[in-house]
């Protein structure tokens, strides 16, 4: 007889999704670039995969840090100093560097304090449940990241009430602020940057909605972090002019190619999350190795070379994006690192990733519950330290792509992410 976590198993294989995906892999197996595993890394930003070297397009270290000696020794270093990891939740205690990094991010992201926490992720399933209570509201972006989701979740599952409006939509943010009425507090959830089609929100917009409504914004930048803006402090400053009313997120994992997330603001505003997040209460803390790293990565943004890594990868993302566009591609998004051109059926996009492999560049094919089914999209990642010659050898096999397979033609350079359906068909069982 079959035990209960048999059954589990088997009723889980038969869930609409598990069924979708199965079918995806059964009908085009030779095709999926997913799960795939990466046997070496060289500096040039290529890599072997399959037993292919290849150029990396799909790396979110999009300075090069993660090649960088100085980070390198400096988490070798905290290794030394610290051993591998302090084995304690911070509600005990913190080892120096994690105080260090903090204070250093504060610094750099001229904020009076910041918190960090392991990941991204936990900062969303941490904080944002942290900062609701059952009278308040939280109200995200439809097409927020899945970790804001998922911490606007455990906040409805303790009665804070939630919702999401229409993406990157500030008379609906308006609309649906109004109909949770009444509430005590609100929180806006976005993105930053949504790191599916490299667009950028209005802040400004959502500040007006907010300041009328009792509302604060909370902005997930984990792909703006040490990337865009000054010093590489994020799109937050950079749109708004001051960190008013505004909480920001930041990534330690992507451009920073260390380990964790963080949230800068307030000192109040970050004790208060100390003692409010479960995922930092109940959970361990970054290592001090990386911790190390994070302050080397600090140096670097604060030194003339940020400029020079800017200005490498603002002129790689100009002419991948230029080239893109004069071949007729739908590109999305709005020239940062991450550039994706809309391909459409989810078949079509696995297609067009392996077909990209075999021409020696590796890109991320992107398709739902990613992206809205039938909208799937290849994820261009550039980097500072692309060479010209990678970036128009990728556009010369977007020519021959658009010779092999259908892809949709330009509306206009540069248009919004498509608002398609949300769900894929049923699959017949
Ligand atoms: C906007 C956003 N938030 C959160 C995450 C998850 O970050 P982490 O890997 O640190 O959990 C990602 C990862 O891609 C992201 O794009």
């Amino acid at each position: 007889m079959s035990l209960p976590l048999d059954r589990l198993i088997a009723s889980l294989t038969r869930t609409g999704m598990t069924r979708f995906f199965q079918k995806l892999f059964a009908e085009f197996p030779d095709l999926l670039m997913k799960d795939q595993t990466v046997e070496a890394v060289r500096p040039d930003r290529t890599f072997r995969m399959n037993g292919t070297w290849v150029t990396n397009f799909g790396s979110d270290s999009f300075l090069g840090f993660d090649q960088d000696l100085r980070v390198q020794e400096a988490i070798e270093k905290g290794v030394r100093d610290w051993g591998t990891h302090n084995g304690s939740s911070r509600a005990f205690s913190s080892v120096r560097p994690n105080v260090a990094a903090e204070e250093k991010i504060a610094a750099w992201m001229g904020t009076e304090a910041a918190l960090i926490y392991p990941s991204v992720t936990l900062v969303n399933t941490g904080a944002l449940p942290g900062l609701a209570t059952r009278h308040d509201a939280i109200v995200g972006d439809q097409f927020a990241h899945n970790s804001i989701d998922e911490g606007m979740k455990i906040a409805k599952a303790r009665c804070v009430r939630t919702a999401k409006f229409a993406h990157n939509d500030p008379i609906d943010l308006a609309r649906v602020l109004d109909g949770l009425r009444p509430y005590r507090h609100a929180i806006i959830a976005v993105d930053g940057v949504y790191s599916m089609s490299g667009e950028l929100p209005p802040l400004r917009e959502f500040q007006k909605v907010a300041a009328d409504r009792d509302a604060i914004l909370y902005v997930d930048d984990a792909h703006g972090t040490g990337v865009l803006g000054e010093r590489g402090r994020g799109t937050v400053l950079e749109a708004q002019g001051n960190y008013d009313n505004t909480l920001v997120v930041g990534s330690l994992s992507k451009a920073f190619s260390c380990l964790g997330g963080f949230v800068a603001g307030q000192t109040a505003a970050c004790e208060v999350l100390k003692l409010r997040s479960n995922s930092l209460i109940f959970g361990g803390p970054v290592p001090p190795s990386y911790l190390e790293g994070i302050g080397a990565v600090i140096d670097i943004l604060n030194s003339p070379e940020y400029d020079r890594l800017r200005a490498n990868l603002d002129a790689n993302v100009h002419r991948l994006t230029d080239g893109a566009c004069s071949l007729g591609l739908n590109v999305l998004g709005g020239r940062v690192p991450i550039v994706s051109i809309l391909v459409g059926a989810e078949e079509q996009t696995l297609q067009a990733g392996r077909f990209l492999f075999e021409h020696g560049y590796y890109v991320q094919s992107v398709i739902f519950p990613a992206v809205a089914h039938a909208a799937g999209v290849l994820r261009i990642q550039v980097n500072a330290n692309h060479t010209a010659e990678q970036i128009d050898g990728l556009l010369e096999a977007l020519a021959a792509l658009k010779q092999a397979v259908t892809l949709p033609a330009a509306e206009a350079a540069v248009i919004r992410f498509p608002a398609v359906a949300a769900v894929p068909e049923p699959i017949p069982a």
